[in-house]
């Protein structure tokens, strides 16, 4: 039972005519007028023909007791509800005895695909591709705590005139022992090198390039060889990255994997009357949505990124049959996928298709810019994170890994805790500062906890619950509403939703600690269950935004 419902019910049985009227409870303004308030008396004047306040009233009267304990008409007809407390305690057992810490498995048997992280091969991952990986792995993990069954599927870019560039560079940029002991770092200075002399005047570099990359399309056995090694070498690196950053896909299916089904879609396409020629181009025409001109195969004959997207969608629809599948990328590509989607939806494509899009990061307050050179590499970034964190937790005993745990949370945590539209700056000071909205201080806060209990004895020190306090209300209520912060930010696609909720509860815990003592007190066994409970859904929430919670700091 939730409260909406308790007063939907109240509403339904004391105006029989209000067929499929939800009411909705929210938090009360101010505390002194007791929990929660509801509202809909206002909005339901008109059509009830009635006075606000006697409408409340007469909801007022009919409201379970069992739930609220006090109910009052206030102002223009608003109702202020206050929860009874051995209705709180009930939930809060409830609550503790649910599986999943009670979110709803409102997924079970749906299928979903997400699409994230998707770097291009052959390249270090920087700094710019943690939002991509960071809010991707966030959702991902939320639809899976929702009990979806979930695709986590890297579409990485790993076909494109980059390659014989890659390849002419491999057979003539670079010494026998780098091709040994090949790299990433050696294929991206490879390409810088291989790209410089194709710009040179006589061009023959240029047409070499090109005939490595034709060679490559044709399937060349060396050469198809040579690309394989490249992709193998960066994905084996990415997944040194993902794995500091507790990030696992399902599968990595590139955009080449898409390459054999990208003629079928384009002669589709024309069939159907949707693509047509343009200056040699074939174009489907969506200025009549305001989304321009989108070529799906270019005069030269080549493939784009529109064209590999769309096979990628009609494939993913065959193979799996999502009810969604999810994109994750930076808000420059919001024009792709805006046209993408409505040709895909024209192509017959039923699936609902949902871009996330994310604004910038910068980093310490400057822009990060690949042509500026000031790209920091993700592996530097995640390194110096580790380190700095060592030198927190160094004195107390804290060796690499708890160092790694607070390190890494701590830059994930930054990113998760705004709202992936936004534009971020990446500052240190900010990304592990122990107080304030941190990963570090939510994994504090959960440490703290844990050595609570610890101290009294271990969890079967604690009793039933019994709130009594404001501080213990507030807390027990808004520990009742995790389930829907989890839901909302799902929903959302916004795991900021969960980490507002969560660094909420752990300042509501820390005014009920402050406020309450603990182990001294007569109400020691209820208060270490309330303490215990707090802990338990901090750290399966922190859980589901992939920040670890380690028990000692
Ligand atoms: N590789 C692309 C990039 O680095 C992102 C791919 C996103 N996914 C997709 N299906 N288009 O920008």
């Amino acid at each position: 039972m939730t409260l909406d419902s308790i007063v939907t019910d109240a509403f339904a049985s004391s105006f029989p005519g209000l067929e499929g009227f939800a009411a909705k409870v929210v938090p009360a303004t101010d505390p002194k007028f007791g929990d929660y308030q509801c509202n809909d008396a206002l909005k339901l004047a008109k059509q009830l023909h009635s006075n606000p306040r006697e409408i409340a009233a007469k909801v007022a009267a009919a409201i379970d007791r069992t739930c609220f304990s006090k109910v009052e008409v206030a102002g223009p007809g608003f109702l202020n509800l206050t929860v009874a407390d051995p209705w709180i305690d009930a939930r809060l057992e409830e609550l503790d005895a649910a599986d999943f810490c009670g979110i709803p498995q409102t997924g079970a048997g749906r299928k979903i695909v997400i699409d994230y992280s998707s770097p291009n091969a052959a390249k270090q991952m920087h700094i710019g591709h943690i939002r991509s990986t960071v809010i991707g792995n966030a959702i991902d993990r939320l639809f899976r705590a929702l009990g979806y069954d979930v695709v986590a599927d890297n579409h990485l870019g790993d076909w494109g005139t980059q390659f014989g560039i890659l390849i002419k560079g491999y057979r003539d940029c670079l010494t026998a022992e780098e091709r040994e002991n090949l790299t990433v770092a050696t294929l991206e200075k490879c390409y810088v090198l291989s790209a410089a002399k194709a710009k040179e005047e006589d061009g023959a570099w240029k047409d070499a390039c090109r005939r490595e990359l034709v060679k490559l399309q044709q399937g060349d056995a060396e050469n198809l060889a040579l690309w394989k090694r490249f992709i193998d070498i960066s994905i084996a690196e990415f997944e040194r990255m993902y794995a500091k950053l507790g990030v696992k896909f399902d599968t990595y299916r590139g955009e080449s994997y898409y390459n054999a089904m990208m003629p079928g879609v384009v002669s589709r396409l024309v069939d159907a009357g949707l693509a047509k020629e343009s200056e040699g181009a074939l174009v489907v025409d969506l200025t009549g949505e305001n989304l321009g001109v989108a070529i799906v195969r270019k005069s030269d004959g080549g493939y784009n990124y529109t064209t590999s997207d769309l096979a990628c969608v009609e494939s993913r629809v065959a193979e799996y049959a999502p009810e969604r599948i999810v994109y994750v990328t930076d808000d420059r590509q919001q024009l792709h996928f805006a046209q993408f989607f409505s040709i895909a939806a024209k192509m017959g494509v039923k699936t609902t298709l949902v871009h996330v899009p994310f604004g910038l990061m910068s980093f310490q307050g400057k822009a990060i810019s690949t042509r500026e050179g000031n790209l920091i590499r993700l592996d530097d970034l995640l390194e110096e994170a580790k380190r700095r964190a060592y030198d927190i937790v160094k004195d107390r005993g804290g060796d690499e890994r708890l160092a790694a745990q607070i390190g890494y949370g701590a830059v994930k945590y930054t990113d998760l805790s705004h709202d992936p539209a936004t534009a971020i700056d990446f500052s240190w000071d900010k990304a592990l500062a122990l107080e304030g909205n941190s990963g570090p201080y939510l994994q504090y806060a959960y440490a703290r906890v844990c050595s609570l209990l610890e101290k009294a004895g271990g969890e079967s020190e604690a009793g039933a619950f019994a709130v009594a306090l404001p501080s213990e209300r507030r807390l027990a209520l808004q520990l009742l509403e995790f389930a829907g912060a989890v839901r909302r930010a799902a929903e959302a696609y916004k795991p900021s939703i969960l980490a507002d909720y969560l660094f909420q509860t752990a300042q509501l815990y820390s005014t009920f600690y402050q406020a309450s003592p603990i182990l001294k007190s007569v109400e020691r066994a209820a208060r270490l269950r309330l303490a215990a409970l707090f802990g338990k859904i901090l750290s399966m929430g922190l859980g589901i935004l992939g920040i670890e919670t380690p028990r000692h700091i």
